[in-house]
């Protein structure tokens, strides 16, 4: 029997009138919240299961809904099922459609749940999916991160505060800063699962349900750890959308650094690396240009993210406990957040397998700004018993004289450093070779070949 033959909405018993035409059109989430019919199904499979088990409803039944909704889930895979703007939101549509192939005893699948406690499962359920397909994106970021660095671990470049040439650094432990960012947003991510994977299923409208329904049951048969504590924060809480959120924000973020720094490098001015063509594009009147256009997509598109997450934060400031049609706006809100991430992940892949460092530039760059005068320092320091301040003193002054002379640090010779420093032997000459300071990094996490070496080699086995 064709419940649905007058084309009514599952509320048109008390409500007489049609919802205003507009706001049928304008307030209904369809059109955004379609994507969560895999959930649905699943979670409401789950739940009749549940229903059964614990005799509420009747095995007959059970099977019928159950019937039903593995038929819709087939028509939606094969583009056959009508969503209809009229029914709201996924739930409503598929509920429609239930009573369409089975007839009245679809009425049963609404048994002791609400769309409530129904969106959310569905939306921690697609949540946890699409952070582990981040992860994986992330991953091959990683990945080739790591492989660039391999080849890099001798390629000098001059590392910047300020973005004034501070220190001589190695190119592959640059690199690594970025593999260090994106698994902290890997971990930020994994972490989100705890309370993802907290069961809202059976906390109803807001109150629970006076029904002998096993929230563990469903927890189980739906990936879940445990049912959440209580049933109004249950409905209420949306703290898993600004997890989320925020933990896109600072990956979106984290992409745009980096990529306002390739956009610096790779500008005439820095010339450190060379984007190949198939991540730059051309202007429409200079012939000459190459522009990074890509790079500069992905440093714009961190302002969507952001924007994102405050939109919710505003959402929920201030609103009491428990639902409201405010927070219909979430999955909008979190599905454009995650498909702008996919889409500046696996553009900054593209990115990073088509770019080349320039190492000549980043070597004589690294030539410029003295930057092996904190290396003198430290030399002064170990080798002539001076505090760090007064070595630090003796250096600038070197350095100062170098400026006068417009010479290199290298260039001087020990009679010139003399004149400074009388205590000055021979020896000190080496402290201004690049690949010495470099060397001599040697700290945990600092720069030497050695330790890159052995970061590369931690990174690759986790
Ligand atoms: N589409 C709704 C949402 O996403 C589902 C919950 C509706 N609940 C209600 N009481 N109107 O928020």
């Amino acid at each position: 029997m064709n419940k649905n033959k007058n084309n009514k909405t599952i509320w048109n018993v008390r409500i007489k009138k049609n919802t205003s035409t507009a706001f049928q059109k304008i307030g209904s989430s369809i059109e955004i919240d379609k994507k969560l019919y895999k959930e649905d199904i699943v979670g409401s499979i789950a739940h009749v299961e549940m229903l059964f088990r614990q005799k509420i409803i009747s095995f007959k039944i059970k099977n019928k809904i159950i019937y039903g909704l593995n038929k819709i889930e087939k028509e939606i895979v094969k583009k056959k099922f009508e969503y209809n703007k009229k029914y709201e939101d996924i739930h409503i549509n598929i509920e429609n459609r239930l009573f369409e192939l089975i007839g009245d005893e679809a009425g049963y699948i609404h048994t002791a749940r609400s769309r409530n406690d129904q969106v959310i499962t569905d939306f921690k359920m697609w949540l946890r999916s699409a952070t582990i397909k981040i992860n994986k994106n992330l991953d091959n970021t990683v990945n080739i991160i790591l492989k660039i660095a391999e080849k890099n671990v001798k390629t000098i470049m001059p590392g910047f505060t300020h973005l004034k040439n501070a220190q001589a650094v190695s190119f592959a432990h640059y690199l690594l800063a970025y593999v260090e960012m994106f698994k902290r947003d890997k971990q930020r991510f994994i972490n989100n699962l705890e309370s993802l994977s907290e069961n809202p299923l059976g906390a109803a409208a807001l109150t629970g349900t006076s029904f002998n329904i096993d929230r563990n049951f469903t927890t189980k048969k739906l990936g879940f750890k445990k049912p959440t504590n209580n049933s109004i924060d249950t409905v209420s809480d949306r703290d898993f959308v600004l997890d989320f959120l925020y933990s896109v924000s600072v990956c979106s973020l984290h992409i745009s650094r980096i990529a306002e720094e390739f956009i610096i490098w790779n500008s005439d001015a820095f010339n450190l690396i060379n984007l190949s063509d198939g991540v730059v594009t051309g202007s429409s009147i200079m012939p000459q240009k190459k522009n990074p256009d890509l790079l500069e997509y992905l440093r714009g598109k961190s302002g969507t993210s952001f924007g994102n997450l405050f939109s919710m934060l505003t959402i929920l400031k201030g609103l009491p406990l428990s639902y409201f049609k405010d927070l219909q706006d979430d999955k909008e809100i979190v599905f454009k957040s995650n498909e702008t991430l996919i889409n500046c992940v696996l553009i900054l892949n593209e990115i990073l397998k088509n770019f080349k460092p320039n190492k000549k530039k980043m070597l004589e760059l690294a030539n410029i700004g003295y930057i092996t005068a904190t290396d003198l320092a430290d030399y002064l320091v170990k080798n002539h018993a001076m505090s760090f301040r007064k070595a630090y003193q003796v250096t600038a002054l070197i350095v100062n004289y170098a400026e006068k002379k417009k010479k290199k640090l290298d260039e001087l010779n020990i009679n010139e450093l003399n004149k400074i420093e009388p205590k000055l032997t021979n020896d000190v000459l080496k402290i201004f070779d690049l690949e010495y300071s470099v060397r001599s990094k040697k700290s945990y996490g600092g720069t030497s070949f050695d330790n890159i070496k052995k970061m590369i080699t931690k990174h690759k086995k986790n």
